[in-house]
C-alpha cells in the first residue's frame, strides 16, 4: 500500500477539510491491522500533521458502524474533557477530522474507506513495557476510558464484530475445526488439543448475565495508548475499531495477556513463557485505581478468572486457524499459529499456577485503590 499511497494521497488531500497542501508523508507505527500514514500539510500559515488511515474492511466488515461508534465515543471524551471531567484529567482523545461532504470517512476506488485524525505531537506507542510505571499508566488510561464512556447516551453501539468475545462459540469452533481436520495436522496436535479440552470449563466461566455491559476497547494492547515523550505518561487511547458493547473483563484480562508475558507472543520455547508478575502488579494498580470505586463486586471478584479465560480464548483460535490451514491469522512459516497457541497455553498454565499470588496482588490493588471500604476480593 505505501508505494500506492502518493495518489491516494491526492485524493484525500482533496475530499477530507484540510489545510494546505500536502508536502510529506511516511508510514506510521506498528499497528498490524489498519494502513496508517502521517502526513504534513503546509500552507502560509505554518504547518500541521494528519493520520490518513484505511480501515480493514476484511475484520470490519461495516465500516460505517465502525465510524459512527467511534465518532460517538469521541463526542463524548471530548465533552468529558470541556466539562473538566476529573476522570479525563491529563487525557486527550483522538480528534476526527471530517471530509468536506460532512461525514467523517470518504470512500476510495469504490471499496477503500479512509478516515483522518488530528495527529497526536509529541507521543508514542511502545509494544512492550520497558518499565512498570508505563504499563500502569497504560491500564489506568483505559480503565478512564471505559469509565467515561459509562453514561454515553444511547442507542447501543454497533458490534463492530458480532461475537468477538464468545468464547463458548470460539470453542465450538475448535471442536469443529478438530473434526473437519482440513489441513490434516490434528494428529500431529495431540498435546495442543489434550490442553485445550482439559481446560474448556473456561469457555463458560464468565457468567455475562451477572455482569453490566459496558462500552469497552477490546483491543487493550500497550501499542494502542499513547504515551507522552517527555513525561512517559499515558495521554490517549487509540484504535477504537472494536469500541462496542461487552464487560470490562475481557479489556483487562487481555491487558494482561498481552503485557504480562514474560516473552514473544510467538515464542518458540514454550518453557520460557511466563506470567510477569510485576507487569501483572502494574497493570492491577493503574487499573484498580481509577477503576475500584465504579466496578461492581461481580466485575472485581472475575479479573482474575478474566485473565485466563482470555488466554484461553486467544489459545484456542491459533489452534483452530492451524487446524483449519491458517486462514485467518497471518503467519511467517508454517508452524507459526501452533507456535503462538502452545506460547498462549503455556501462559495459561503459568497463571493458573500462579493464581494465589496474582490474587493476594489484585487484592492489594484493591486495598489501596481509592475506596478502601471495598469488600477484599472473592473467587
Ligand atoms: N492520531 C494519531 N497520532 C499519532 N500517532 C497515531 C495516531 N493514530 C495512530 N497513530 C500511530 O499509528 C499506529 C497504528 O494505529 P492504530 O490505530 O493503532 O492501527 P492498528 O489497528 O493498525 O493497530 C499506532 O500504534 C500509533 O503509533
Ligand atoms: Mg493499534
Amino acid at each position: 500500500m505505501s508505494g500506492a499511497f502518493d495518489s491516494r494521497l491526492r485524493m484525500l488531500a482533496r475530499q477530507f477539510a484540510t489545510h494546505g497542501e500536502p508536502v510529506d508523508w511516511s508510514p506510521l507505527g506498528s499497528g498490524h491491522i489498519n494502513d496508517t500514514f502521517v502526513v504534513t500539510y503546509a500552507d502560509s500559515g505554518g504547518s500541521s500533521k494528519l493520520v490518513h488511515q484505511r480501515i480493514n474492511t476484511d475484520v470490519f466488515g461495516d465500516p460505517v458502524a465502525v465510524m459512527d461508534n467511534i465518532a460517538r465515543v469521541l463526542d463524548h471524551l471530548a465533552a468529558k474533557r470541556r466539562a473538566d471531567d476529573p476522570i479525563a484529567a491529563g487525557m486527550t482523545s483522538l480528534e476526527l477530522v471530517p471530509a468536506i461532504d460532512g461525514r467523517n470517512f470518504v470512500v476510495l476506488d469504490g471499496d477503500e474507506y479512509w478516515r483522518t485524525y488530528a495527529h497526536i505531537d509529541g507521543a508514542e506507542t511502545i509494544d512492550t513495557a520497558a518499565t512498570a510505571s508505563q504499563a500502569r499508566g497504560a491500564a489506568a488510561a483505559y480503565g478512564r476510558f471505559q469509565r467515561m464512556l459509562a453514561d454515553l447516551p444511547g442507542p447501543r453501539l454497533h458490534e463492530s464484530i458480532p461475537g468477538f468475545h464468545d468464547t463458548e462459540r470460539r470453542y465450538a469452533d475448535l471442536c469443529a475445526a478438530i473434526d473437519e481436520d482440513r489441513a490434516g495436522r490434528a494428529a500431529a496436535c495431540r498435546a495442543e488439543i489434550a490442553l485445550a479440552g482439559s481446560r474448556s470449563q473456561l469457555a463458560t466461566a464468565i457468567e455475562r448475565s451477572a455482569l453490566p455491559e459496558r462500552i469497552t476497547h477490546n483491543d487493550t494492547k500497550l501499542n494502542n495508548v499513547m504515551l507522552d515523550v517527555a513525561t512517559g505518561e499515558a495521554v490517549c487511547v487509540i484504535d477504537l475499531d472494536t469500541v462496542m458493547p461487552g464487560t470490562v473483563l475481557y479489556d483487562f484480562g487481555d491487558m494482561v495477556r498481552s503485557a504480562a508475558i514474560t516473552t514473544a507472543e510467538d515464542e518458540p520455547d514454550a518453557d520460557a513463557v511466563r506470567i510477569d508478575l510485576d507487569i501483572f502488579e502494574a497493570l492491577a494498580h493503574g487499573y484498580l485505581g481509577v477503576t475500584a470505586d465504579w466496578l461492581t463486586e461481580a466485575e472485581i471478584a472475575g479479573l482474575g478468572l478474566s485473565c485466563e479465560v482470555i488466554t484461553y480464548e486467544i489459545g484456542i483460535r491459533f489452534l483452530s486457524d492451524y487446524l483449519g490451514g491458517d486462514r485467518y491469522f497471518k503467519t511467517a512459516y508454517p508452524e507459526h499459529n501452533r507456535v503462538r497457541a502452545r506460547a498462549q497455553f503455556a501462559l495459561l498454565e503459568d497463571m493458573q499456577r500462579s493464581r494465589d499470588r496474582m490474587t493476594a496482588i489484585l487484592d492489594r490493588a484493591l486495598g489501596q485503590a481509592p475506596d478502601p471500604g471495598r469488600q477484599r476480593l472473592a473467587r
